[in-house]
């Protein structure tokens, strides 16, 4: 039976029976409006441990000011009904006052990794990231954490905080999951209309494209860059950033690099859709 939590006290007790018994726990803090990509996290995460605890806290300091924290699906009761189908043993719900009381004012920043690409377009978006995420390990002490790779910096920036702070976590990205169309699910897919709906795929094929292309031998990728944004551009999309980058830290790719990826993210009407494609190109060094 899964067990619903909404205070650390009462979670702790829950996690010190598991460990007792020798028990090892994965973790995958969510924001909610759960869909395939979620569950995807949940099966690797059974794969991972003997419990799987998720979280849902849909967390103001991640949302700049005119974002859409208000407006952000919350589907608590058809999300519980996925975590009980899905055989999740613990779910933490935590209130804004139990993770954010009164005085709180440590924040978290992995300076370098967040200033740019969804950094620079949202401020303060991965400081909130870090710090909800630090939190959160340190109230369930995982020994395994998931993350949707969809999400790729904010996957290198939690991979950065937790070497950088010794955080005796391993972490495990796990693949997009996508629509047969090639769309990768977000909760913000629904704020799509039905046209915008129909033109989205296109993201994700410009970054397949811009693949081929690495794949084919090219190296520029400023003109990789370009040319997709352009066409995004033209499409409809406002593009935010189309961009080759090194896999491990994100630093802008140079030819001598061999594992990369193609991040991009674009505004179609409301959302803001962000997708990526890692490469591995065959050349040493
Ligand atoms: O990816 C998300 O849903 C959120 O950014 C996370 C990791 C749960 C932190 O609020």
């Amino acid at each position: 039976m899964m067990q619903i939590v909404e205070n650390i006290a009462e979670l702790q007790c829950v996690l010190t029976r598991w460990r007792q018994a020798g028990e090892s726990i994965a973790f995958v803090p969510t924001m909610g409006n759960l869909h395939a990509g979620h569950m995807s996290l949940i099966t690797a995460a059974h794969a991972k441990a003997a419990r799987v605890v998720v979280s849902i806290f849909v967390n103001p300091t991640q949302f700049g000011p005119g974002e859409d924290f208000e407006a952000y699906p919350r589907t608590l009761q058809a999300d519980t009904q996925q975590l009980v189908d899905n055989a999740v043993d613990c779910l933490f719900l935590p209130s804004k006052e139990i993770m954010y009381p009164a005085g709180a004012s440590t924040h978290i920043t992995v300076a370098g990794l967040s200033e740019q690409y969804c950094g620079a377009s949202r401020f303060g978006h991965f400081s909130g990231v870090a710090t909800v995420v630090a939190k959160l390990f340190n109230i369930v002490q995982p020994d395994v954490a998931l993350f949707g790779e969809k999400d790729f910096q904010q996957l290198v920036v939690i991979r950065k905080m937790v070497l950088d702070l010794n955080m005796p976590i391993a972490l495990q990205g796990v693949a997009t999951v996508r629509e047969a169309d090639g769309l990768a699910m977000s909760s913000r897919n629904g704020y799509l209309t039905p046209e915008q709906r129909k033109n989205a795929p296109l993201l994700y094929q410009c970054l397949c494209a811009a693949r081929d292309q690495l794949l084919a031998g090219m190296t520029d990728y400023h003109a990789i860059s370009a040319e997709y944004t352009e066409k995004l551009n033209v499409a409809g999309f406002e593009a935010d950033y189309f961009a080759v980058c090194r896999a491990e830290d994100l630093q802008p790719a140079q030819p001598e690099d061999s594992r990369l990826v193609i991040l991009a993210a674009a505004k179609m009407g409301k959302p803001r859709l962000i997708d990526n494609i890692r490469v591995d190109l065959p050349r040493s060094g």
